[in-house]
């Protein structure tokens, strides 16, 4: 019984000391090794600060430039169009949406003839030829100051007269029958490098001496 019992102490004993060996070895082993491979690691893979900036650059760029492309669109869009031709004018269209040239409009539309452009706003205008063959150097709005029917140019009652409501208006476009109640609109009309400029009309209108109502 005694030897059972010491043998079961030594047994008891030797666990004890056996364990703490087994156990401990690889805690060792490992507490040892890992500071290497992660110094090894960050030595490899951390950029340094030169090439942060450089990447931060080309990131800001590639982001950027279509921010602003976008941004740039969204303000033009609140800008009105004043431009398109020399002179801060609108060069005119013809029907086909080419540019009027003034020899060649004079040239096809001869004096007493009068026709229409694409003017300011998209709106018709008529050109005048006068006898010489120069272009007058205004242009007349064709949209009705009524209900807004576009008004023909009648070359033998030598005045526009209104198909909708019979209004009519003298050869300068102003109103000289109802129920038309104002002259037709003016735009200045000048050259610009051979095409014809249109642009808005802002000074007295010299028909009625009054300030002009499109303004
Ligand atoms: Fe011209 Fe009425 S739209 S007279």
């Amino acid at each position: 019984m005694r030897c059972v019992a010491l043998f079961a102490l030594f047994g008891a004993t030797s666990a004890l000391v056996a364990t703490p060996m087994r156990a401990t070895a690889p805690r060792v082993a490992r507490a040892t090794t890992a500071p290497v491979l992660m110094s090894a690691a960050a030595d490899d893979f951390v950029p340094d600060m030169q090439r942060r900036t450089v990447m931060n650059l080309v990131l800001l760029g590639g982001a950027g430039v279509p921010v602003l492309w976008m941004l740039g669109g969204f303000v033009f869009f609140f800008i009105p169009n004043t431009g398109g031709g020399g002179g801060g004018g609108l060069i005119a269209k013809d029907a086909l949406g080419d540019d009027v040239t003034t020899a060649g409009w004079a040239a096809k539309y001869p004096y007493p003839a009068r026709s229409l452009v694409q003017g300011l706003k998209g709106d018709a205008h008529y050109l005048i030829v006068k006898p010489d063959g120069a272009l007058e150097d205004y242009a007349i709005n064709a949209v009705c100051t009524h209900l807004g029917c576009v008004v023909p140019w009648n070359r033998a009652a030598n005045k526009y007269m209104c198909p909708c409501h019979g209004s009519q208006y003298d050869p300068t476009g102003k109103v000289i029958r109802g129920p038309a109640p104002l002259s037709l609109a003016l735009a200045h009309c000048d050259d610009a490098g051979g095409k014809v400029s249109l642009s808005p009309w802002t000074e007295t209108d010299f028909r009625t001496n009054t300030p002009p109502w499109w303004k």
